[in-house]
């Protein structure tokens, strides 16, 4: 976007800065989180393992077309997203959890948390950009969309573990 584009978004009282600072804030967030799912995969046990490593990949997937996305406007808007790794853990709002126990119900309890943290993140973009920035509005509701649905996919295969287990008793 050209300086235009720029002028426009100062004149409906959007702050350039403030809002490069939140989307590099999610940018750090989308890596975390991608990171998570990834080695997530890889250390995964326990049943149903196929199907949850499947997902935590799809997710890691999208968490980091993310990223792609949010670095893209940061860049419209002629910001810098983050250069160094290490800044992920200062800028993100929900952090990393590591996967120290592998089981597949923890992970998925870890990710579900990440995903509501996520989804309050994009949340809030949202209502920042409401009326004012359309372009990123439109980008923070996509990527709201997946991390609903990521949710919603983590949510069924707890259930689904649920009523394995009680089966098997
Ligand atoms: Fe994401
Ligand atoms: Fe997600």
């Amino acid at each position: 976007m050209g300086t235009k584009g720029r002028e426009i978004l100062k004149e409906l009282g959007i702050d350039l800065k403030e809002l490069i600072e939140k989307l590099n804030k999610a940018f750090a967030d989308e890596w975390l989180a991608y990171y998570q799912y990834w080695i997530g995969a890889k250390v995964a046990k326990g049943m149903p393992r196929e199907a949850v490593v499947a997902e935590l990949l799809q997710h890691a997937a999208d968490e980091l077309r993310h990223a792609g996305m949010v670095a893209d406007r940061i860049i419209q808007l002629g910001g810098t997203p983050l250069l160094e790794p290490k800044k992920w853990y200062d800028f993100s709002n929900c952090g990393y959890d590591a996967p120290v126990d592998p089981d597949v119900r923890k992970l998925l309890e870890q990710n579900i948390k990440g995903e509501q943290c996520a989804i309050g993140v994009y949340k809030s973009l949202i209502d920042y950009t409401k009326d004012k920035d359309p372009v990123t509005y439109d980008i923070a509701l996509q990527i709201l969309q997946d991390e609903i649905t990521h949710e919603e996919d983590l949510e069924n295969i707890k259930e689904d573990i649920q009523i394995m287990l009680k089966k098997m008793k």
